[in-house]
């Protein structure tokens, strides 16, 4: 193939780089992985209502989440055990995400350490999965504190993890060398690592973290309009509508049709961010124009990690970038926030 121009061919890459078992992994989903497919294909069912004649030079990309301004509105998810993607792992997408002015949301399965993905220099919030140990848990929010984590991400849509039948087929592991850094163990299988994770997570905890945290407390993987009103209501700085890309509960809606009604939920008292199925700038642009301050996407910076390192995360960057751009000003708007409902349409 030649050089990749879109997600796709770096997705197409990534599946002849990796093995079986690690294919599966990133991309699979849970259960008959519905969700999975719903994710992507929800995506098409918008299209735009472009406004012409407008003057759209020196348009930007950026936006302003949480006090950060970002060179474009889109952020790295939080992914687990990157080094086993490629050899340059987490820092390798943090060096990418400095070169690109945004925030990479470092995961609680980093295979690298907090502080070493810290000296990268970007932008970087912290990912936590809520452990049983709560010494633990204290531990990893002072070190993500203390190494410059500008936000603590609270997943909550994981108090066990999803049923991934691509894992059990291929008997997925994980190699005893690439450890998982804040629990200091490597060869750790997903489901071993979630052994630890507490089953018992509620509001009263979101409450605790935003107080005691000293860090803003976003929280990803909201799916209604009335947990995004409780969210507000316990603290929260941000939330992202997330179904944890199809890997958790099977059988739930697309994230850009719960994003409506989470947007009007919240009532512009917080950012709402959304992720899911997130393959191309123009998907980052719906979610705008129905009230996304900013997307986040995962698998398009694991396909471009496992093909290239370091320069595959910054080239994906670079296309989802450009499209944005492109995007914007063919719909008429100089900045992301500009964009508006009015924008887009659902097809049917
Ligand atoms: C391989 C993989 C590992 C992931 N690891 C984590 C994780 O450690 N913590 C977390 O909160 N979400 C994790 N996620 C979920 C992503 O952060 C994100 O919510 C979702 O994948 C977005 O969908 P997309 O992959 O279609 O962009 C993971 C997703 C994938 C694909």
């Amino acid at each position: 193939m030649r050089t990749p121009v879109n997600v796709a061919d770096y997705e197409r890459l990534a599946k002849e780089t990796l093995d079986p078992g690690a294919w599966g992994y990133y991309a699979g989903g849970a259960g008959d992985e519905l969700t999975l497919r719903e994710n992507e294909a929800a995506w098409a069912r918008w299209c735009f209502r472009p406004r012409v004649l407008v003057d759209v030079a020196g348009a930007a990309t950026t936006v302003t989440v949480l006090g950060q301004e970002l060179g474009l509105p889109l952020l790295i998810a939080p992914v687990a055990f990157q080094r086993m993607a490629h050899e340059d792992g987490e820092a390798g997408t943090a060096r990418a995400a400095r070169d690109a002015g945004t925030i990479m949301c470092v995961s609680t399965m980093t295979t690298t350490p907090l502080d070493e993905v810290a000296a990268q220099g970007s932008l970087r919030w912290f990912q936590l999965y809520v452990f049983r140990d709560e010494g633990l848990n204290r531990s990893l929010v002072d070190q993500a504190r203390e190494h410059g984590y500008t936000g603590l991400v609270l997943t909550v849509d994981a108090p066990v993890l999803g049923l991934r039948e691509r894992d059990l087929r291929t008997g997925f592991t994980i190699s005893p060398d690439i450890t998982v850094a804040s629990l200091g163990r490597g060869g750790l299988t997903p489901l071993e690592a979630f052994a630890m994770v507490s089953p018992s997570v509620t509001w009263h905890d979101v409450e605790r973290f935003a107080i005691e945290a000293g860090l803003p407390v976003v929280l990803k993987g909201i799916q209604t309009a009335e947990d995004a009103f409780l969210a507000v209501e316990h603290g929260a700085a941000a939330i992202v509508v997330s179904n944890h890309g199809g890997r958790q509960l099977d059988g739930v809606r697309a994230t850009i049709d719960l994003l409506p009604e989470c947007v009007e939920a919240v009532d512009g008292r917080i950012p709402v961010l959304i992720d899911g199925g997130i393959r191309r700038g123009t998907d980052v642009v719906k979610a705008l124009a129905l009230g996304a301050r900013a997307a986040l996407a995962a698998r398009p910076f694991v396909w471009g990690l496992a093909t290239g390192g370091e320069a595959g995360v910054r080239h994906v960057l670079e296309l989802l970038r450009e499209e944005i751009r492109v995007s914007l000003a063919l719909l008429g708007c100089t900045s992301p926030e500009q964009l508006r409902p009015e924008h887009v349409a659902r097809r049917d």
